[in-house]
């Protein structure tokens, strides 16, 4: 979008117009943190325009790729849970998830942690990571989400399909590993997909939503163990480390990228 413009609606429609031809999808980005005001498309009646101008252009199109919305990791959930709404009856087959944040989560180390713009990375992981399964419980997972930020392993990718990816994308992580990065996710996918079960990706697809939440299955797992260690008269309890962990904050805090263009 560019910033200077009268009627932004009509700028997101005609460049859609432009790429269509070009493109296999289409992202329309209502979430950069550096364009003023650009997060103020994500809601009310500026999202109701955006819908209706690409609606239109959609509708015109003779090669009509899918049109894909990106959020922002801070929408809450009753900007989330409208717009869900608002786009039913809009041409919009899925969700990114997510932008960069504006926020800067405890635990960052680098002397630039202040700067202004976009984080990217590990220390977006989390938020990125409970907006995706939010937005897979509101939609009942009928809604195809991609899922990006702060995914660097194999263990990171899974975390994120099983809250409800269907697509992954990485960004900062290729800018620090490169690309070989990309065959270790999917060959760890693999093994993770083997251990738990499921013979294709599709099937992982928010099984995390299909099963008692982990932190009761910790518990259980330690009620049970505690339990044995009790009759035993051991008193000693090891607790088994969950088959998707989340990103080790140190890393997370070394590996961020902040964007000011
Ligand atoms: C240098 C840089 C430039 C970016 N430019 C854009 C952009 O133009 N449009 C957009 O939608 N997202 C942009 N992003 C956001 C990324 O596409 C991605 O959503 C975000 O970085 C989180 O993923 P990551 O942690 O894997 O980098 C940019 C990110 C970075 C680091």
């Amino acid at each position: 979008m560019n910033k200077e413009s009268a009627d932004p609606a009509r700028d997101y429609a005609a460049c859609l117009t432009r790429v269509a031809p070009l493109a296999d999808y289409v992202a329309v980005n209502v979430s950069s943190p550096n364009t003023p005001g650009l997060r103020a498309w994500q809601a009310g009646d500026a999202l109701h325009r955006l819908l209706a101008a690409l609606a239109d252009a959609h509708a015109r199109l003779d090669r009509a790729p899918p049109i894909l919305l990106k959020l922002a990791p801070e929408i809450d959930d009753e900007v989330l849970g409208a717009l869900l709404a608002a786009i039913e009856d809009a041409p919009i087959a899925g969700l990114i998830l997510t932008n960069t944040t504006t926020t800067r989560p405890s635990g960052l180390i680098s002397r630039r942690r202040g700067e202004e713009g976009g984080l990217s990375g590990p220390p977006l992981a989390p938020r990125a990571l409970e907006v995706l399964r939010r937005s897979y419980a509101l939609t009942d997972g009928r809604l195809p989400l991609i899922g990006v930020g702060g995914i660097d392993s194999a263990e990171a990718a899974y975390a994120r399909i099983r809250a409800g990816a269907s697509l992954i994308q990485l960004y900062t992580a290729l800018v620090y590993r490169g690309p070989r990065l990309v065959g270790e996710i999917t060959q760890g996918l693999a093994r993770l997909l083997t251990t738990d079960g499921f013979a294709t990706v599709a099937e992982a697809v928010g099984a995390d939503h299909r099963v008692p939440a982990p932190r009761s299955q910790a518990a259980a797992s330690i009620s049970s163990t505690m339990a044995r260690a009790a009759a035993s008269g051991s008193g000693a309890c090891v607790i088994g480390r969950p088959t998707t962990s989340a990103v080790a904050p140190a890393r997370a805090a070394s590996a961020g990228v902040a964007t000011r263009a």
